[in-house]
């Protein structure tokens, strides 16, 4: 989604140090002027060659180049369509609201918005985000399961949040959450399968089994829950990632946004952001979403959940040993000797960037168990870590481990519970970085090097916040940039190599710290990340303040391919009026590219007085409809492999 931080609170307000304040003098006024060549000129020379080991680690399905970029760019365009290069299609699939294909229960979508809460809790939920595909067949047919990420009322709604009723409230938590449908490509189009044994609809209202240290915990007990080990619900599920075990992973992001709290809060709901303002309404009918009634519940999202979409009967997870955050997403990497590495970060100013090591190895499947239920509890018992990005180009995983170091009762620490619900605390305590931002992260599966995308920060060295550091080089950041690392030895080392993918930007930018060093198209607001089977990072946009401003020769939010080792940028898709690009996923042999389109048309005001469709009709068309987010599916005419 399109943050408006002018609504919310700008939460960290810890004083640790930044890398501003133990950077070189010298060399931090170079990054402040920042110009691509000066940048690079620095970057060499403080990081030693690090381009180095990433031609050097190039392995099979690689090279000392990297991967080809078979297509021709896509100009940035302002258009209410999507756009790709020539040979290309782009289809629409399961739009918010269609059916997801449950027996016996696929209610129609209705173009006017007079669907109930009832019948929106069997359709697709609103605004699709991260999304993974999981092979039944081949790549002709499997399941996708995706996150819905918010509500738009003057969309979701016939008549917006007027009047505003429980009625409503329920619709908007049944068009959050996790969806999965089966999908199956019928000659060159992909459709949905339905009924599908598969399909389901994980809600804001769905029960999820609480796992890990947090389980239990006091803080996470509440009135209607008083063991404090089963939560209604997800939400704001932002990004995801698939594990080697066949599950789906989510992050629960702006979370904070569906409570009220007190006039003024407590200092706790004050760092996470919890207070008396909510965007969704959502407290005045369901009383679980005001926290001075119900204190504890805000603590039981900001969660990773896990989800197996293989088995529709299988209660959801929140893995709490993976720390409480305004969570994008998370992804897997494993280590030599097979346990999983769980990366993530949080999207919001000045927040961190985390890891988790599991305890155990990854069990194989076998004995009458999936590979999901073998790993049932991985993800429970392990090492959490903060990232601090170090000005001389490696960095050090910080442990969140109670007891060690400042993590101790006398600091209000009172055991790892606690630690991992209060990350933020206890991030501020270690020193780790504070970060622009952190979206989606991905793993190069040729060179190890973890890639993560800092999609902004308008508010990097204004008065009373830090300023610009080493990993987060620019003031008043509008453009974001991608930062890589490689671990020490092996993915669970705690120090590691970094430096910088791009900074991106527009060379015509007056303003220097906008122009960024981006080699070939131009682009801002970095957010999607994702290696396909060929090697390629492809890049999802949402930047704010389209066509105007610094923005203004960037067009429409866009998808991009990246060749990491050359580090050239191709636009390979514009997205239609006011959307955002989010989730990229795969079938097995790289033929068919399965992205979303979120929050098309964007701004339509939430009382329901605005006409639906002022700023896009996307995908239908049609004369009574509303815009709708929805995921495509691309391919060649050919048939051949999606951007090489
Ligand atoms: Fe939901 Fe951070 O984008
Ligand atoms: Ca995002
Ligand atoms: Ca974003």
């Amino acid at each position: 989604m399109a943050k408006d931080f002018d609504s919310m609170e700008d939460s960290n307000r810890s004083s640790n140090p930044s890398i501003h304040e133990v950077s070189d003098p010298a060399r931090r006024v170079v990054l402040r002027l920042g110009s691509g060549t000066a940048f690079g000129t620095v970057l060499s020379a403080a990081f030693g060659g690090l381009a180095a080991p990433l031609a050097g680690c190039a392995t099979a399905g690689s090279s000392l180049s990297g991967p080809s970029m078979g297509f021709k760019s896509v100009p940035a365009l302002m258009a209410d369509k999507v756009t790709v290069p020539d040979g290309y299609t782009a289809t629409p699939l399961a739009p918010w609201g269609e059916p997801v294909g449950i027996a016996g229960q696929m209610p129609a979508f209705k173009f006017d918005a007079s669907n109930t809460a009832a019948e929106q809790a069997v359709q697709m939920g609103m605004h699709h985000d991260g999304i993974h595909f999981y092979a039944l067949d081949g790549s002709r047919r499997g399941l996708l399961c995706l996150n819905q990420e918010y509500t738009d009322d003057g969309l979701l709604h016939t008549t917006g949040q007027t009047p505003w009723t429980l009625e409503k409230v329920r619709k908007s938590q049944n068009a959050h959450g996790i969806t999965v449908i089966e999908v199956e490509l019928q000659g060159s189009n992909w459709q949905m399968v339905r009924p599908s044994r598969y399909a389901r609809r994980i809600t804001a209202l769905t029960p999820f089994r609480v796992g890990g240290p947090a389980a239990g915990h006091a803080l996470m007990k509440t009135a209607a829950d008083p063991e404090g080990r089963t939560v209604l619900g997800t939400i704001g599920n932002c990004a995801s990632g698939k594990t080697p075990w066949g599950t789906y992973l989510s992050g629960e992001e702006n979370w904070a946004n569906y409570f009220t709290a007190a006039d003024v809060p407590t200092a706790h709901e004050k760092r996470w952001g919890v207070r008396k303002a909510t965007w969704y309404r959502w407290p005045e009918h369901d009383e679980r979403f005001d926290a001075v009634r119900n204190p504890n519940e805000p603590n039981r999202f900001g969660w990773v959940v896990e989800v197996d979409p293989m088995d529709p009967t299988s209660t959801p997870v929140k893995r709490t040993a993976i720390g409480r955050a305004a969570h994008e997403g998370a992804w897997v990497a494993t280590t030599k000797d097979g346990r999983a590495v769980v990366y993530s970060g949080e999207d919001a100013r000045f927040e961190y960037l985390y890891k988790f090591v599991s305890r155990d190895k990854i069990a194989p499947a076998g004995n009458g168990k999936t590979a999901a239920q073998a790993n049932a509890e991985l993800l429970d018992h392990g090492t959490l870590y903060a990232a601090r990005f170090d000005a001389n180009g490696t960095g050090q995983w910080l442990p969140l481990v109670h007891g060690q170091g400042p993590l101790t009762a006398a600091n209000g620490f009172a055991d790892q519970g606690e630690v991992v619900i209060k990350a933020r605390q206890a991030s501020d305590l270690l020193g780790a970085t504070k970060m622009d931002r952190p979206e989606w992260l991905a793993i190069d599966p040729n060179s190890g090097w973890v890639y993560c995308t800092l999609t902004n920060n308008s508010q990097r060295g204004t008065p009373n916040n830090p300023g610009p550091d080493a990993a987060n080089p620019r003031a008043n950041n509008t453009m974001g940039q991608i930062i890589r690392w490689k671990e020490e030895g092996d993915f669970s080392g705690e120090r590691f190599e970094w430096n910088h993918l791009l900074l991106a930007g527009d060379p015509q930018a007056t303003r220097a710290e906008a122009r960024g060093n981006i080699k070939g198209d131009i682009l801002s607001g970095p957010d999607t990340l994702a290696f396909d089977p060929n090697g390629l990072l492809w890049i999802g946009t949402d930047m704010s303040g389209i066509g105007k401003g610094e923005m203004a020769r960037m067009g429409n939010n866009a998808l991009f391919a990246c060749n990491p080792v050359s580090g050239e940028v191709r636009r390979f898709l514009t997205g239609p009026m006011e959307c955002e690009i989010t989730g990229a996923t795969w079938t097995p042999d790289g033929r068919t590219l399965f992205i979303n389109i979120q929050h098309p048309g964007a701004g339509v005001p939430r009382d329901g007085t605005g006409n639906p469709r002022q700023f896009s009709n996307w995908p239908d068309f049609n004369p009574v409809g509303r815009p709708r987010s929805s995921t495509i599916a691309i391919r060649r005419r050919d048939g051949g492999v999606v951007g090489s």
